[in-house]
């Protein structure tokens, strides 16, 4: 069994704003009968993070002190005297919607996110209800591991569990974000023709790199939606991750095939559309709110993950102490995930 001290290093928010995120030392959790503590190796910051700290992200939800961000991939070094799924030395991640475990979410899963409103994994350790915690594959690190939680299982929820993707479709994919590079991934790997529209020639490029076949300069090319409509022969694409929100919906709608799925995921642009609903109706567009993903779809991805030998992109891994820097980075913008080492 590994050592654990009393006292342990966590980030905590005490305000909203990054001036009052503060490394403090508190004590080190003791697990429940059905919790695991993890020794933190490493966690992966997402847009929600750096909205949380900026208290435009549910405010009223998040409690303080806060420890802060919710992807956190590490080692098992204590159990609860129930805990029957893990044992100690296993390498695990937490699994964002804690409570969601398989098939209709319950009304009240975002009561039980992780780093907010429950702890997140800013700290040498970490709490997790053994339901809640997810095997690392073995070919991962943990910096690699620690951006798969939210990240990776959006794009493959919206993609394969409820997007049902077969190889032949095409997927249009905005930006190159962190659930943008993970779709681009997931969607080549399963066969499909990939378009991303992006603002950087130079991203585009490495976009290629990762299987995208089809680059679209959404800032040279306003009508990004008609160019997706002539690269698919006048059909528009089978599937669309939306991760702008915003008015831009409207452009998704025409950018996507009669009957195709757009995955509402993401409110870049705001949290607002005026949504023009006849194109809606006559193009009978299925449009599906996404919720990151239960943890059935996250053991499965693993699984075709390592098949795949899908690698995460990390941008820059940042040491702990230096976990301001990686916020501020994240809100620069990178190309893959922004990384922070804890142990
Ligand atoms: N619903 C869910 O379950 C869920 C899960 C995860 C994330 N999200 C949400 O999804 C969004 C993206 O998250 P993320 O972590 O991937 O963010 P991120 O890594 O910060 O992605 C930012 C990227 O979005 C692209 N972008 C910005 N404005 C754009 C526009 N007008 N058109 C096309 N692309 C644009 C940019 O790509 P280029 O630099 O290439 O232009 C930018 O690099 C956020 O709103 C986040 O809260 C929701």
């Amino acid at each position: 069994m590994l050592e654990k001290s009393i006292a342990m290093k966590a980030w905590q928010l005490h305000a909203f704003g990054l001036e009052n995120l503060t490394l403090d030392e508190v004590a080190v959790p003791t697990p429940g009968p059905n919790d695991i503590l993890i020794k933190v190796g490493a966690v992966s910051l997402n847009f929600r993070d750096k909205a949380i700290v900026d208290g435009i992200y549910e405010p009223e939800m998040i409690p303080k002190p806060l420890i802060p961000v919710s992807d956190a991939a590490g080692t098992v070094v204590e159990i609860g005297a129930n805990v029957t799924r893990f044992k100690v030395g296993d390498r695990v991640t937490s699994h964002l919607y804690s409570k969601w475990i398989d098939g209709q979410p319950a009304p009240n899963e975002p009561d039980f996110c992780f780093g907010a409103p429950l702890p997140g994994g800013l700290a040498q350790y970490m709490l997790i209800h053994e339901e809640s915690a997810v095997n690392v594959p073995s070919y991962l690190t943990d910096e690699e591991a620690s951006t798969l939680p939210i990240a990776a299982l959006t794009a493959w929820f919206s993609l394969v569990t409820y997007g049902n993707l077969k190889a032949g479709e095409t997927v249009l994919i905005q930006g190159t974000g962190g659930v943008s590079i993970f779709g681009i991934q997931i969607a080549n790997a399963l066969g499909a023709k990939v378009i991303v529209t992006t603002s950087s020639d130079q991203k585009g490029i490495k976009a290629r790199e990762l299987g995208a076949q089809e680059i679209i300069n959404y800032v040279k090319t306003a009508d990004w939606a008609a160019e997706v409509t002539k690269l698919t022969n006048g059909q528009g694409a089978d599937h669309l991750l939306e991760v702008v929100g915003g008015e831009g919906l409207n452009h998704s709608v025409l950018a996507t095939r009669v009957g195709g799925h757009i995955s509402l995921i993401g409110f870049l642009t705001g949290q607002k559309t005026n949504l023009d609903l006849m194109p809606v109706i006559f193009r009978q567009t299925n449009i599906q709110g996404i919720a990151v993903g239960h943890r059935a779809a996250f053991e499965e991805m693993n699984k075709a993950f390592a098949q795949h030998h899908i690698k995460p992109v990390i941008d820059t891994i940042y040491n702990f102490e230096d976990a301001v820097k990686a916020y501020e980075h994240l809100d620069r913008g990178a190309f893959g995930k922004i990384v922070i080492r804890v142990s």
